[in-house]
């Protein structure tokens, strides 16, 4: 059952605020307040004199030089062109950091949510939103749009790792914690952060072949299409089509009433009770009505029933999947309960059809009002219309990428890997191992270990910000065994251990939504090689979701689950050696074949389907060699 959101304290002075300067505005600059522009389709100049609400760096919406100086730099630019617009209405800037200020060159990547659902602890997710709230403050930003709140049903789906785990009270604590962590002593503070809970509601319940976002008959020339060429998207993408991209992403959802809410809308409700402020729509439909036009679940639930105060922004451009007419698009959503609109290419496109809407009457003014006030009052909390807002008063930029930052996202990439098989108690490798072999580029590769919305919006392979890795981390803890990385395991030399890292390569959204989850032959081929040439095989998997090892589970003695760790990679090798122990656990069921996915814990009967091979909650334990430093 639901029950109202406590009123946060001090809420009133903002509303009082907010209703002032709302009573002073013209409805085109109400309009203004409700239209969020992306960085690379507006100018400071257009945020000035259309007074508009918030900018964002969607994918690819990083400056150049993407550093932490010129991400300021940037934004700055367009919040002091808001204060020259006529009200002066301070201006929101918005980005995805969702695992750490992942698109600035530099700073802190922790684990992708993944796998701090695999650890569990709400203390260290406090402790991550803090430290990502500070650096993303000091570029001065100041909302993310995070934590996802997403109960993922099918891991094949691109987002999985975006969630905690398919365990509704996890998620609803962690994101809770998150919350937190980002608003610290107080949201009207200099380094406090606004988060977007999201994505509303349902996003981890779309089923596989319901998505119509890409039509693959359809893809003539990925040029044409503007979020792709933003996100500097290759041909690649059109392979992804064939392996089952854009499958299961902003698909439709099935299930009934109560399974919407015991599953899905059960986590909005700790995250709204710690204060959050702004929530995300999702994509998706819900038997077949778009969340973007759904009223009753928008207004009459999350703003009705559970008392949201905050407001509500669309996801990237997605009103216009609605319907065909984009003037319909607008009313719709607005009239559902929309706020906030990300119109990421033409605002004033947007601002023109819901001028217009509101003067033909199909839109009232009373929801404009609506929809500005809570924006205002948002703004208020925040702290933006006092000295709070002043860029000044914000953290230096060398909080980005802080030593101490980084410590906290060792720890949770230490915490985080699962040990799912252990045969022969290969783990912790042994103490006096005078030769190790180290195969497969993911070893040493920082860019496969962070994953997708890293740098830009789908991640890539290779040193793509600073970070240590898997095999600096064994140097560092055994520089008296002789270590032999091997990229392709090509070589001919024994070994007395062996172990092979495989990843999965970047991704992000739709785009990592696959068919199947089978392990790449190229994956299984390196483990084969190495196999013969060791005593003992070690199996370390960087993976958004678990993934189908087929016949790596015969050839590997221990297997780690190490899901995307972030710029702190050497931490892995710790539980490895034995500096400290295994103590994570399965978020997730492992599917032993992808025949048997989607595999989840709910519905009417979960054990009538096919087994896991490992089942949530399964994570072996190790001793500790030595105390952990
Ligand atoms: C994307 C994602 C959403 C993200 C937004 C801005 O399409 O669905 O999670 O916050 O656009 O980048």
């Amino acid at each position: 059952m639901t029950h109202a959101v406590d009123r946060p304290q001090g809420a009133l002075s903002a509303s009082a605020r907010a209703a002032d300067l709302l009573a002073r505005m013209t409805l085109r600059e109400k309009i203004g307040q409700m239209t969020q522009a992306e960085k690379n389709s507006v100018t400071p100049d257009e945020v000035r004199r259309f007074g508009l609400g918030s900018v964002l760096s969607g994918g690819g919406g990083n400056p150049e030089p993407n550093t932490p100086a010129a991400w300021r730099a940037m934004v700055l630019g367009f919040r002091e062109a808001a204060l020259e617009s006529r009200l002066g209405v301070p201006l929101l800037y918005g980005v995805d950091a969702v695992h750490g200020h992942n698109n600035v060159v530099g700073a802190t990547v922790f684990p992708h949510n993944v796998g701090l659902g695999a650890i569990g602890d709400a203390d260290l997710v406090r402790r991550i939103g803090r430290a990502t709230a500070v650096e993303v403050a000091a570029t001065g930003v100041r909302w993310t749009f995070a934590p996802a709140v997403s109960v993922p049903l099918d891991v094949r789906w691109g987002r999985t790792y975006e969630g905690y785990g398919q365990d509704p009270d996890l998620v609803g604590r962690l994101a809770a914690a998150y919350v937190e962590g980002l608003r610290g002593a107080d949201w009207a503070t200099p380094d406090a952060v606004l988060p977007s809970v999201k994505h509303f509601v349902a996003d981890g319940g779309a089923v596989h072949g319901t998505s119509t976002r890409w039509d693959r008959a359809a893809v003539k020339s990925l040029a044409d299409d503007p979020t792709l060429a933003n996100a500097h998207v290759d041909e690649g993408f059109v392979e992804l089509l064939d392996r089952g991209a854009w499958t299961i992403d902003q698909g439709d959802v099935a299930v009934d009433e109560r399974t919407l809410r015991d599953v899905f809308l059960a986590p909005y409700l700790p995250a709204l009770a710690a204060g959050a402020l702004n929530v995300m729509v999702s994509y998706g439909s819900w038997h077949g009505l778009r969340m973007h036009a759904h009223r009753y679940l928008i207004t009459d639930v999350l703003k009705g029933e559970l008392g949201f105060e905050g407001f509500v922004v669309t996801d990237w451009a997605a009103i216009d999947q609605i319907e065909p007419d984009f003037d319909v698009c607008v009313e719709r959503s607005i009239n559902a309960g929309i706020d906030m609109v990300m119109v990421p290419f033409d605002h004033q496109r947007f601002m023109d059809a819901l001028e217009a809407a509101v003067e033909r009457g199909a839109v009232a003014e009373a929801r404009i009002d609506d929809a500005v006030h809570r924006i205002l009052t948002t703004k208020a909390r925040l702290g933006l219309f006092d000295a709070v807002g002043d860029p000044e008063r914000e953290p230096a930029l060398d909080a980005v990428g802080h030593p101490d930052h980084r410590r906290i996202a060792h720890e949770a990439a230490r915490r985080s890997p699962v040990l799912l098989q252990n045969r022969g108690d290969a783990l912790p490798l042994p103490p006096t191992l005078p030769a190790l072999l180290v195969a497969g580029t993911a070893a040493d590769d920082v860019g496969l270990q962070c994953g997708g919305w890293t740098i830009s919006w789908m991640g890539a392979a290779g040193p793509i910000t600073p970070g240590t890795t898997l095999l600096q981390g064994l140097q560092r803890l055994r520089p008296d065994a002789e270590i032999t990385f091997e990229p392709d395991g090509h070589g001919t030399a024994r070994a007395p251990v062996g172990i092979v890292a495989v990843a999965e390569a970047p991704y992000a959204e739709g785009m990592g939504d696959r068919n199947d989850l089978d392990l790449a032959a190229a994956d299984l081929a390196l483990i084969e090689r190495v196999r013969a040439r060791v005593d003992a095989l070690v199996l370390v998997v960087y993976s958004g979701r678990p993934v189908v090892l087929g016949d790596a589970v015969r050839h590997a003695d221990a297997i780690v689950a190490a899901w995307l760790p972030g710029s702190e990679g050497a931490a892995i090798a710790e539980p490895l050696v034995g500096v400290s122990a295994f103590e994570a656990t399965l978020r997730y069921r492992w599917p032993a074949a992808s025949a048997d996915l989607p595999l989840h814990p709910f519905g009417t009967d979960p054990s009538a389907g096919p087994a896991a091979l490992w089942d949530l909650g399964h994570g072996l334990r190790t001793h500790v060699e030595r105390s952990s430093t």
